[in-house]
């Protein structure tokens, strides 16, 4: 019977059930101090008992004591959490083994809790780049992880035996397929795709950020696999006025400081004329007053060869326009005080938690 006093009767229970609740928190604690494997507390029966008691609540309580119940189950999470010493080494997963051979019992990799993660210092420096580029009106469009001759090269004015491919020591496949070596590979596709714009009298303005590959001797200075950004700009009269302004105010805006810019001769074969773009070193860097220290090379570009344009069913006659490459990782270097590019893919947790 509903009656005043029948919601008496499920009040208790609702105030039993809060005891349970407590009873089972000291339980669950004792047993939590005993288990080796932390993350079994969460399959604990004592826990389940709760879970399953809550349909014996009246309605009207019964998502306050849910509610209960859930947080209790949160309380033993943060307990796995932080039951995992800062210290502790983490097996790292092979990624290229047999799906078995990460996850047989004596080789389990400790798998760590997502509230634990954080973004990577290299993702974290990417978006604030790409979006510093988005607000100046460029797209934003990956490169990838595979390509053909054809893109990484030939689409970019290097012929057949070019001995500028030799600089790009790219690795390929036993099918001639190659990891691309630089993000420019998609400078082909991005032209071809956009070009509609011009048309229309809009630029093509696009920035391509990705991982790239080379066959590198490894040391703190270098890595097989780092990040690039391209960035391709076309339009009608585009000069390399528009080109230093535009990395100018990229560079400005990332470093957060007004900086005199030097643009030196250089060769790619995608570019005529092409150049090596450096920058006045940010007060943040500067050591000394030396000359060596004030300039930093911080990436290449120039105005895209005519070759480049054709190729992609651009008339070189009507427009122009320019392109560059900026390795990403000596930035966030630099910025942050980083020694050693191996740590980006170290999986060193004692180095990630340091950008949490
Ligand atoms: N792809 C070049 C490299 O990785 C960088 C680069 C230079 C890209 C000049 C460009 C450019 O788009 O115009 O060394």
């Amino acid at each position: 019977m509903l009656t005043r006093s029948g919601h008496a009767i499920k009040d208790k229970e609702f105030l039993n059930g809060m005891k349970e609740i407590d009873v089972a928190r000291k339980v669950l604690e004792n047993k939590f101090a005993e288990l080796e494997d932390k993350s079994a507390i969460l399959r604990a029966p004592e826990l389940r008992a709760l879970f399953d008691g809550i349909r014996e609540i009246d309605p009207e309580k019964r998502s306050e004591y849910g509610k209960l119940v859930n947080e209790l189950k949160l309380e033993l999470q943060e307990w796995i959490d932080s039951s995992i010493a800062a210290d502790e080494p983490v097996l790292p997963l092979d990624i290229t083994a047999p799906w078995d051979v990460n996850t047989s019992p004596n080789n389990r990799p400790q798998l760590l809790s997502s509230a634990l993660g954080s973004i990577h210092p290299l993702t974290t420096e990417m978006n604030l780049i790409c979006d510093i580029y988005q607000r100046m009106g460029f797209s934003v469009e990956e490169s990838r992880e595979i390509d053909d001759d054809y893109h990484m090269f030939e689409s970019l004015n290097f012929p057949e035996d070019h001995p500028a491919r030799d600089d790009y020591d790219t690795f390929m496949t036993d099918e001639g397929l190659v990891a691309p070596a630089h993000t420019s590979t998609m400078q082909n596709r991005v032209l071809q795709k956009h070009k509609a714009n011009l048309e229309v009298g809009e630029p093509i303005a696009v920035v391509i950020p990705d991982r790239v590959f080379r066959n590198e001797d490894l040391d703190a200075t270098h890595e097989h696999t780092f990040y690039q950004i391209e960035g391709v700009y076309i339009a009608k009269n585009v000069t390399v006025g528009n080109l230093i302004a535009t990395l100018s105010a990229f560079m400005n805006e990332y470093f957060g400081q007004e900086l005199k810019t030097k643009l030196q001769p250089f060769y790619f074969p995608f570019t005529e004329p092409s150049f090596e773009f450096a920058i006045e070193r940010p007060d943040v860097l500067k050591k000394d007053d030396s000359e060596e220290q004030k300039w930093l090379e911080l990436l290449g570009c120039g105005m895209i060869h005519p070759n480049v344009l054709r190729m992609a069913g651009i008339d070189p006659e009507i427009y122009t326009g320019f392109a560059w490459g900026n390795g990403i990782e000596r930035m966030v270097m630099m910025k942050n005080h980083i020694e050693d590019i191996r740590h980006f893919e170290s999986a060193n947790l004692k180095f990630l938690r340091q950008f949490k």
